[in-house]
């Protein structure tokens, strides 16, 4: 057996914590022969959740969980952790856009950033799911000064996945067949799922299928797919966010063996985005765990308004926090 790793979750007692956790506990994220030691984090008002919740991943008897820690103090909560997934956040209601929630989450970033930068390993990795996670990742790592910025991520795994799932959907093939799906940009309906290098079951999408559906209708359910989830459920995406979570820190894990993800991360200027927005561009991870930006990616004038848009999106949303960054 490894060494255990410390696994810190925020907003454990949430909706996506409720499935997160399961998935991180039996291996799925850091593999079977990783034992994990959770560190949970919650406000206040919510600890009595958390408490029943450990109670059930203790019930669950999983045989790598080596230890939980479960707090209301992010200094307790981050300490010598190794990996950190930031959930926790208010989620956006229905007619709601996910920017709208940035005065009322952007600020538990600060905090958090700084805890992490006090307390956490010297390893450590983070991925941002809280909404608007681009500019909350940002807001955190401006407030991590001594963490280096290529540790911070958002998480635009759950829109990939949405982009494959439609394609393979729409193919009639399982979506083990469609690889080479790219998302640009910021998790909100400005978002590019591109599919210039995606193949799906052998075939070039861009052969397969036609420029008007993959320009328009699907390029719209992915964007907007959070809203119609939300729709739908009454509720936001949970489960999927979770599984989108555990792929997006198993493949920082253990690399994308050449294989391109969608990750957000600290712009250093690749394809003409400012220096330091968080954006969403295709990776590869290196079996080191080095995340490299895929330059000389095809970049038509469509795809190229795309980025601009997003990094519009994306400085405003910046501008919009401009005291906590
Ligand atoms: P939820 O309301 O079910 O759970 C959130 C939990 O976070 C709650 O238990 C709450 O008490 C806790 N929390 C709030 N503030 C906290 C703080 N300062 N420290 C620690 N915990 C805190 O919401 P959810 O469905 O789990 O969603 C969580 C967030 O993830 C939302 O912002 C949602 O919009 C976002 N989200 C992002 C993606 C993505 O693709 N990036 C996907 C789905 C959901
Ligand atoms: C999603 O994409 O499902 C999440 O970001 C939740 C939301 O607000 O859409």
């Amino acid at each position: 057996m490894l060494p255990p790793i410390r696994v810190a979750i925020t907003g454990a007692a949430g909706n996506i914590g409720y499935s997160l956790l399961w998935r991180i506990a039996d291996g799925s994220c850091f593999g079977p022969d990783q034992p994990v030691i959770l560190h949970l984090l919650e406000v206040p008002g919510a600890l009595e959740r958390l408490e029943g919740v450990v109670m059930e991943v203790v019930d669950s008897a999983m045989p790598l969980v080596q230890g939980i820690v479960a707090t209301d103090n992010a200094r307790t909560a981050f300490d010598g952790v190794n990996q950190a997934f930031l959930v926790g956040s208010r989620p956006r209601g229905p007619g709601m856009n996910r920017s709208d929630l940035v005065a009322a989450n952007g600020p538990i970033f600060v905090g958090q950033g700084q805890a992490l930068n006090e307390v956490a390993a010297s390893d450590v990795r983070v991925i941002v799911v809280g909404n608007p996670c681009n500019t909350n990742c940002l807001i955190a790592q401006r407030n991590a000064r001594d963490i280096p910025p290529e540790r911070f991520t958002a998480m635009m795994r759950l829109d990939h996945n949405r982009a494959a799932g439609q394609l393979a959907q729409r193919a009639g093939v399982p979506v083990s067949q469609v690889s080479g799906v790219a998302i640009w940009g910021n998790h909100a309906d400005t978002m590019y799922p591109d599919v210039t290098r995606a193949t799906v079951g052998g075939v070039a999408a861009t052969e397969r299928f036609e420029q008007e559906w993959l320009r328009g209708a699907f390029l719209d359910t992915v964007a907007t797919r959070g809203a119609a989830i939300i729709k739908a459920r009454g509720a936001s995406s949970a489960a999927s966010a979770a599984s989108a979570a555990v792929d997006h820190m198993h493949d920082w894990w253990f690399g994308t063996n050449g294989g391109v993800v969608s990750m957000a991360l600290p712009s250093r200027g690749q394809y003409g985005v400012p220096e330091g927005l968080v954006f969403s561009f295709p990776c590869r991870v290196g079996s080191g765990g080095a995340v490299e930006v895929i330059e000389g990616w095809p970049v038509d004038a469509f795809c190229q308004s795309k980025i601009d848009q997003n990094v519009a999106a994306l400085l405003a949303e910046r501008e919009a926090v401009a005291d906590l960054v």
